[in-house]
């Protein structure tokens, strides 16, 4: 970002309302189109008005949101709390973000979201300057697409009878059903909201393992031998996978033009991670999923494992396990977006505090989320952060494991460095920290958590 003009801040009444949107944010402003780098902007702010040149659309919802972020923190809230004017200063700033995928991963399948808590979700992405919800739909624990199709997906697979609770290799379960699927209509309207805030939802089915959930509802897809099925009520790898077979194949086919006519994405997710066993009948299986994508217009995206079966079509790799198969996916022609597990892991605990909550993973901190320093590149279409939810049973332990670290990662995938933790820190606290509070998001308090925030009740498994 380029800034000019702020050393002579004219604060200056601008007629607006403060009621926020997301896009647009109801600033009245003259939005010209300019010649600037996708999904950039450049405001110019003067006694007399705003002007807001764009790109695109994404850059006029960008420009609009620098704008609520110069109007300060009550400019995120719900309504105005204040009459008369906002104050704006004056000034240019030229802004494009550094990467093309700036992303968040969203586990709906261990734990269900409401369409509701979605959209705020899309909201706070937003907010971020993030692009992409890869919304993480199929697991063991969970399917949360209607399949009219299929109906025994959602209608067996969409709920679980008891979940473990924190991280443990005990028999103990909570004994409460947990559910939830999104019927396809708040899918599309899912869409349709992020669309107006510049935001793809990307869906991921997730196979060949990690589909307990399906073959509950529909054993011939599993292996002959393991049964009875029930969704999963435990946290970890199943080591059960889909039948690599012809059948399993049309049945996923089927599931997936269902998934392309819901989601316009260009990019669709198809899974592949953590499968113990695979064969190479497996790696077939997803090479042939992959292939059905394309032809029909798509462009597959896998976890990085799906690199080790060989021969697949141009793809979209998520590298997560190994920053080093980034240069294995370029070799192979494919793009990589950088989300490793040891960088940009949310669920990870966030200190050695003896109170946070179910401490899980590696110790990843603000400033380590800070500090994730992506290598770009052709090959590199952008970065990250993963937001899985076995320990997340609430919306309210979302926002406390998502941020304000997003915010961290968000300021990493937009802008390109030197940063400064010192720099970052207070700029976080007087600035942002507000903002998010007007906004009504329970993040983590700088030094640890709340009372209420902590779990006892729930053992975690530090790594
Ligand atoms: C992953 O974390 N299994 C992609």
């Amino acid at each position: 970002m380029t800034m000019s003009g702020f050393d002579t801040l004219l604060p200056r009444p601008v007629s607006a309302e403060t009621a926020p949107g997301a896009c647009p944010w109801p600033v009245p402003v003259e939005v010209r189109t300019a010649d600037l780098p996708a999904e950039g902007y450049r405001l110019h702010i003067r006694p007399d008005g705003v002007t807001l040149e764009a790109a695109d659309a994404a850059g006029e919802c960008y420009g609009r949101q620098t704008l609520r972020q110069l109007a300060g923190p009550d400019a995120f809230r719900a309504a105005s709390i204040h009459n008369g004017p906002v104050e704006l200063p004056c000034g240019t700033i030229t802004d494009y973000p550094r990467f093309a995928w700036r992303g968040c991963l969203y586990d709906v399948a261990r734990h269900f979201r409401t369409k509701a808590e979605v959209l705020r979700f899309v909201d706070l992405l937003a907010a971020h300057k993030l692009n992409v919800l890869h919304l993480h739909l199929t697991d063991d624990q969970g399917w949360r697409i209607e399949t009219p199709e299929f109906p025994r997906l959602t209608s067996v697979g969409g709920w679980r009878k008891s979940s473990m609770v924190g991280r443990h290799d005990g028999p103990e379960r909570d004994g409460r059903p947990h559910g939830g699927y999104y019927p396809v209509d708040d899918l599309r309207e899912i869409v349709a909201y992020a669309a107006t805030r510049a935001v793809t939802v990307v869906p991921e089915v997730d196979l060949p393992g990690h589909a307990r959930a399906a073959i509950t509802a529909y054993p011939e897809l599993g292996p002959a031998s393991e049964t009875p099925w029930e969704v999963w009520t435990s946290w970890g790898i199943s080591t059960s996978l889909l039948d690599p077979s012809e059948s399993t194949l049309d049945f996923f086919r089927a599931v997936f033009d269902h998934v392309l006519d819901i989601f316009p994405s260009p990019v669709i997710a198809l899974g592949g991670d953590e499968v113990p066993g695979v064969t190479e009948a497996h790696h077939r299986f997803v090479r042939a999923i992959a292939d059905h994508l394309v032809a029909r217009g798509r462009t597959p995206m896998g976890w990085d494992e799906v690199l080790d079966g060989g021969d697949l079509p141009k793809m979209v790799i998520g590298v997560w396990q190994d920053r080093e198969r980034a240069s294995l996916a370029a070799k192979g022609g494919h793009e990589a977006v950088l989300c490793p597990e040891d960088g940009v892991y949310l669920d990870h605990r966030q200190s050695d505090h003896p109170d946070e909550p179910v401490p899980v993973g590696y110790r990843q901190d603000l400033e380590h989320f800070y500090a994730f320093e992506p290598e770009s590149g052709p090959h590199v279409r952008g970065v990250q952060a993963q937001l899985w939810s076995e320990h997340l049973d609430t919306v309210r332990r979302t926002d406390y494991a998502a941020f304000p670290r997003l915010s961290a990662f968000a300021e990493v995938a937009w802008s390109s460095g030197p940063r400064d933790y010192a720099e970052f820190l207070p700029r976080l606290r007087d600035h942002h920290l507000p903002r998010l509070d007007a906004l009504g998001v329970e993040y983590r308090p700088l030094d640890g958590p709340r009372p209420w925030q902590t779990r006892p009740d729930a053992p975690g498994r530090p790594r």
